[in-house]
């Protein structure tokens, strides 16, 4: 397994490994690997020949109050978990690599420069105010998380179209578990014509049915303890669905009944959702998505269900 930080050689692993004619499969990470990551990896590893893993911690995706430097960054254990999966190669680029400045002649430094160095320019959001060119999946990046993040799902789609642009791959595997990001990348690969294939992968739970994601780590025992009720809230909706009730009014306040049994879950929202448009319902029927985001602790965690309901 390689581990690349310069876009230029990942091009290079890649081109060789198509040559051969090879499928690339592309598992876009921010790091702190967990099981969640690994399901797509492994799913990567089935149905593709050469997997590339990036880990980058995207500051274009970070908003003013959210702290990029806090983010967990245990790049040897990834590394290791990576390895051990199969995978070719770890594209690991710096934040100058991903967010040059264009307008200086520091092109040289930018590459040789360490990952401690280009934590300073995160904070001080340097690099990527210097992009000028975004994308922004209109209407589908304004509700759920959108409205608690602005500006989030544009460093998303940005980062991705930079990341597929880069790596080229065949395929590339995203988690259900972020559905609106991953409805958001379909549709910008869809509107671009983007020469790639996004695959979705069930969201891998705890036993106790929470969401792996690498913001747990930020629950205290108790927190973690209440971080349960999320996705009970979630079975809840489902079985009351599966009673004939079809209003979501009805549906949110049953899952509030459930979210309050924590005094500590602030709930963001709670959303019943159109799974294409993302538009609210009042009534579920067809291709449905419920979602919540609550703020738990120093955590913000999200989960959500999709169903088909007749
Ligand atoms: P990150 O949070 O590291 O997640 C990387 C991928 O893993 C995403 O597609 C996410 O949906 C998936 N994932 C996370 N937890 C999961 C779980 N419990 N089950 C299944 N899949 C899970 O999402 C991002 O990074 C970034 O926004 C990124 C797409 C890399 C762009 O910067």
């Amino acid at each position: 397994m390689e581990i690349i930080e310069i876009i230029e050689k990942t091009r290079k692993a890649v081109a060789k490994a198509k040559a051969a004619g090879k499928k690339i499969g592309l598992v876009p990470t921010m790091g702190a690997l967990h099981e969640g990551h690994f399901s797509l990896i492994k799913a990567a590893k089935k149905q593709t020949d050469f997997v590339v893993v990036s880990i980058f911690v995207n500051p274009a995706q970070f908003g003013p109050g959210e702290d990029i430097d806090k983010y967990p960054r245990p790049f040897d254990a990834d590394v290791k978990a990576c390895k051990k999966l199969g995978v070719n190669v770890v594209f690991a680029p710096t934040v100058e690599q991903m967010y040059p400045v264009r307008d200086n002649k520091s092109s040289k430094s930018d590459l040789k420069s360490t990952m401690a160095e280009s934590k300073v320019v995160v904070s001080n959001g340097m690099y990527p105010e210097k992009n000028l060119t975004w994308i922004n999946v209109e209407k589908l990046s304004e509700p759920l998380c959108g409205k608690s993040r602005p500006g989030h799902f544009r460093g998303v789609a940005t980062v991705c179209a930079k990341l597929f642009n880069i790596i080229r791959p065949d395929f590339a595997f995203f988690g259900q578990k972020d559905a609106q990001q991953a409805i958001i990348v379909q549709r910008m690969v869809a509107d671009l014509n983007m020469p790639l294939k996004i695959v979705v992968c069930p969201t891998v739970r705890e036993k106790d049915g929470l969401a792996m994601s690498s913001r747990n780590k930020y629950l205290n025992a108790k927190e973690r303890k209440d971080a349960v009720l999320l996705y009970a809230a979630l079975q809840e909706a489902e079985l009351f669905i599966k009673a004939g009730v079809r209003k979501s009014s009805e549906l949110k306040k049953e899952m509030e009944k459930i979210l309050k049994i924590s005094k500590q879950i602030k709930v963001d929202y709670i959303s019943i959702v159109d799974a294409q448009t993302l538009n609210e319902i009042k009534e579920v029927k067809g291709q449905v998505l419920i979602a919540l985001a609550v703020k738990l602790g120093a955590a913000r965690l999200i989960d959500n269900i999709m169903l088909d309901v007749e």
